[in-house]
């Protein structure tokens, strides 16, 4: 798909709305880290299920937030866990986070960097294990030179684990999420100016403006599979993480589902891919 020029202040724009962010998302119930110090695991259980043993592999996390899933997988085994993320006070927290749990920087390291500058960024050539997870392809203007990223990133042999939003909800209604509201395959950047954040939508905030650009789940496999990646699975979930819609319905689980009279659409979606062993 052919997109517009990306706007010239994106990164910017998006890097100051994310660093604001970060102090209200570390004291926020949503990612509680007190209980994240004390043990939580923050992955979602069909990611350790699709991934699988991690014992010993090296891992590299691309935009790991406050990474608490970046350290998970360290505590779940991993030998080497990196965490990328463009957002300075995220990895600065990310990093107070390893050392509190005892993980220094040869079991967890933390860098600040544009995700389109990560082969340089990061101390080693490649990793066993590329990580993406929820909420990030949204804030990318170029899926494709991401798919090359993480195909240069990766060991032959080693693979991509994505688990992300299914584009498909961004194109349905607010409410029910019943109609076809938006345009699926829509190329422009999506303009937010909404204060506030998803751990507390009432916080006071200066730095509203972002961007964020939808990718079709045929242009992410088609991405990943022209940057030479072997697709190994593409699974789509009935469930999702939020109130996505208004009609959702949180069940004991903690997913959120349509109601059981609703047919059902795919939520989210996950994907392995590898990199062939040269
Ligand atoms: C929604 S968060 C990811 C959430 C994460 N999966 C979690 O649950 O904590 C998106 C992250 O992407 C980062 N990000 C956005 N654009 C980026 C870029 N161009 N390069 C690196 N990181 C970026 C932001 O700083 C933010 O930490």
């Amino acid at each position: 798909m052919q997109r517009p020029a990306s706007p010239h202040d994106w990164r910017d724009t998006n890097r100051a709305m994310w660093d604001e962010r970060v102090p209200i998302h570390a004291s926020s119930d949503h990612y509680d880290l007190d209980a994240f110090r004390e043990g939580k695991d923050s992955l979602r259980d069909f990611e350790h299920a699709e991934v699988g043993d991690v014992t010993g592999r090296s891992l590299l996390h691309l935009q790991c937030h406050l990474g608490l899933d970046t350290l998970s997988w360290a505590r779940r085994g991993a030998a080497q866990v990196v965490g990328l993320d463009f957002s300075e006070p995220a990895v600065e927290t990310a990093r107070e986070l390893a050392t509190e749990l005892g993980l220094g920087p040869d079991r967890a390291l933390f860098v600040a960097a544009d995700i389109y500058d990560a082969a340089e960024a990061v101390p080693d050539p490649s990793y066993d294990i590329v990580y993406t997870g929820v909420g990030a392809l949204c804030w990318l203007p170029d899926i494709r030179r991401w798919a090359e990223i993480v195909a240069h990133l990766l060991t032959p042999g080693g693979f991509l684990y994505l688990a992300e939003f299914h584009p498909l909800t961004d194109a349905l209604d607010a409410e029910s999420g019943a109609h076809i509201a938006h345009d699926y395959f829509s190329p422009d950047p999506w303009v937010d100016e909404t204060s506030g954040t998803y751990t507390d939508f009432d916080a006071a905030t200066v730095n509203n403006r972002s961007y964020q650009w939808q990718h079709p789940l045929g242009e992410v496999v088609s991405a990943l599979a022209e940057a030479g990646l072997r697709i190994d699975f593409l699974h789509e979930h009935d469930v999702t993480l939020f109130q996505q819609f208004g009609a959702l319905r949180q069940g004991e689980d903690g997913y959120y589902r349509l109601p059981a009279d609703r047919p059902r659409v795919p939520l989210m979606y996950s994907l392995k891919a590898t990199r062939p062993p040269s």
